[in-house]
């Protein structure tokens, strides 16, 4: 790439998030890993005047699915590139009441509930094995910039829950949820891992912003209603929206 500038932060944009708004002069830089192919091009420009790259999780076309996704190729790509430090945006359904549609919230903890994922860069062929602390699954300075970000920008952004992630794509069982609740979740997603832990492998700096796009199966007022894709898009475009308010701040 002809600019050489360290990139400042980059950004993985989940469900409802294909493109960044406000990314200037955006290169498309885009290989095979030696984990694969990523999701796409990484677009690599100027945000307020801050080197940040941008990858769309599911592709720009969102094809790929959570449990199709490679995403050892994807942050291997931002690691090429230089990147130490991620926000995640993530699509989620809500469990528990601060989480309802269109909340943002900046999840502290997190449970795998995913099922044959590649989940580690220690499994290729004479790899030396590493056991990462992963107590906290996020990065404590990157979450707390993101919530200043907000309270800065006026975006009201819940602080702390667990977010659980699934295997996908089908949504979640009533009986599913409500032991996930059990379990102290307070959000359900498919993308959260293994990305989280990947970024730790490799030494990135990493938090999640998650966008809640409706109530998970069995939670909220209306718990018997069923979920569609149209209160999907409608309450994740809201809450998307403050994704560059976020930026800026950061
Ligand atoms: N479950 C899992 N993932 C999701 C949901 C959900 O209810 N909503 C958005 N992503």
């Amino acid at each position: 790439m002809s600019d050489t500038t360290p990139i400042a932060l980059a950004v993985i944009g989940g469900t409802g998030l294909y493109k960044l708004a406000g990314l200037d002069d955006a290169e498309a830089v885009s290989h095979a890993t030696p984990y694969g192919e990523p999701s796409g091009a990484a677009r690599v420009g100027s945000f307020k005047g801050h080197r940040v790259a941008f990858l769309a999780r599911h592709g720009e076309g969102h094809t790929v699915a959570p449990h199709r996704i490679n995403y050892r190729a994807n942050l291997w790509l931002l690691h090429e590139l230089g990147v130490k430090r991620v926000l995640a945006v993530n699509a989620v359904g809500g469990i528990t009441e601060r989480y309802g549609p269109r909340a943002v919230g900046v999840p502290d903890q997190l449970i795998d509930y995913t099922d044959g994922r590649l989940s580690s860069y220690c499994d290729a062929p004479g790899a030396e094995v590493r056991h990462i602390d992963f107590g906290e699954p996020y990065t404590a300075s990157l979450r707390r910039a993101i919530l200043a970000a907000a309270a800065q920008a006026g975006v009201e952004a819940v602080d702390g829950g667990t977010y659980g992630t699934t295997q996908g794509p089908r949504l979640e069982t009533r009986a599913e949820v409500a032991r996930m609740r059990r379990d102290g979740c307070d959000l359900v997603g498919m993308t959260g891992m293994p990305e989280a832990a990947l970024a730790r492998e490799l030494g990135m700096e990493y938090a999640c912003v998650a966008l809640v796009a409706n109530w998970a199966a069995g939670c909220g007022p209306t718990p018997d209603v069923e979920i569609t894709m149209d209160e999907v898009f409608a309450n994740l475009a809201a809450a998307t929206a403050t994704v560059p308010l976020l930026l800026e701040g950061l």
